[in-house]
């Protein structure tokens, strides 16, 4: 299976799930309800549930105790897109290849499904009954994770930051809820201390890459395929790593951070060969 084919499987057992979490959503509004299968269902590279289901499988074998954790984290890393793409914040209009939520519908409906789409995150994470687990998410969610570094990437905007203070921001807002991706499947497939310290050190580098290139697809990148605009970042005066280094030096940091992955590897064999190339994968994607 190459690696596209190992995304598409664990995209695919994650949207099953994640039907289901709607379906039990019992007597709800509606149109609340669609808005937020409009933003859940129909893109999304579902990186995170991989990486969630992947890691369980590396330590036990099996994915089927990291189901709920692959869901909850995909609500959580869609709310913050929603949230991402409001006019207050990076004011973008087009999200996994449609309009974003507040485009869609209108800026209170977006703020709403980001709402709820969390409290949504933590009910079925719940089901694991992993204190552990819940605990680290919401870390990995709150000030000291993704929300405290989207803060610190609009605090950036038209200031020229050091590349430690760009790289924190990167870590925080975008490489916390990667890592916790690794390490909650880590932890909910019974995984020995060494190997949840592994992975999510696999994690924090992997979710590094993935930001500069993110940052870098945001340059090079082709709209249609990327689903989202380009230029945006240069629009909003963001900081970000071509803006302050270019485009090649980005590049061979986003591949330092991917060796360093790779390194955290070595304690694992065969069973973590997807993980190792979907380290690669990260910087070649063009999507
Ligand atoms: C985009 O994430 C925002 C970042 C945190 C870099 P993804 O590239 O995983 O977006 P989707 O889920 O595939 O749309
Ligand atoms: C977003 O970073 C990180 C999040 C926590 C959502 P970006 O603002 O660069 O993500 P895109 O490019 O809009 O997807
Ligand atoms: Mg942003
Ligand atoms: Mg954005
Ligand atoms: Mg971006």
């Amino acid at each position: 299976m190459d690696v596209e084919d190992y995304l598409k499987s664990k995209a695919a057992e994650t949207e099953s799930a994640l039907k289901s979490c709607l379906k039990q959503s019992g007597d709800v509004p509606q149109n609340l309800l669609q808005a937020i299968h409009y933003c859940l269902f129909g893109g999304g590279k579902r990186f995170r549930p991989a990486l969630a289901l992947g890691a369980s499988e590396i330590v036990s074998g099996t994915t089927q105790t990291a189901v709920p954790l692959a869901c909850a984290l995909e609500m959580i890393h869609t709310y913050s897109l929603v949230h991402d793409d409001l006019p207050a914040m990076d004011d973008d209009d087009l999200r996994r290849g449609k309009p974003t939520a507040h485009k869609q519908f209108d800026e209170a409906t977006a703020i709403l499904i980001g709402d709820a789409l969390q409290c949504m995150a933590f009910e079925v994470l719940a089901e694991t009954e992993n204190i552990r687990v819940i605990r680290d998410v919401a870390k990995a969610t709150g000030v000291s994770g993704m929300v405290g570094g989207q803060f610190l990437d609009l605090e950036g905007e038209n200031r020229e930051l050091s590349l430690e203070q760009l790289q924190q921001i990167h870590r925080s807002k975008t490489g916390a809820l990667i890592a916790v991706s690794c390490r909650g499947g880590a932890i909910l497939g019974n995984g020995t201390e060494d190997q949840i310290e592994a992975l999510t050190r696999y994690g924090e580098h992997v979710g590094l890459a993935f930001q500069i290139t993110d940052d870098i697809l945001d340059v090079v990148g082709v709209e249609e395929e990327l689903g989202k605009p380009v230029g945006s970042d240069e629009e909003q005066h963001k900081s970000t790593y071509p803006a302050l280094l270019g485009i090649d030096k980005s590049r061979d940091l986003a591949q330092h951070a991917v060796d360093d992955a790779m390194d955290s590897l070595t304690s694992f064999g065969e069973e973590a060969k997807h993980f190792r190339s979907l380290a690669s994968y990260i910087v070649e994607r063009n999507r």
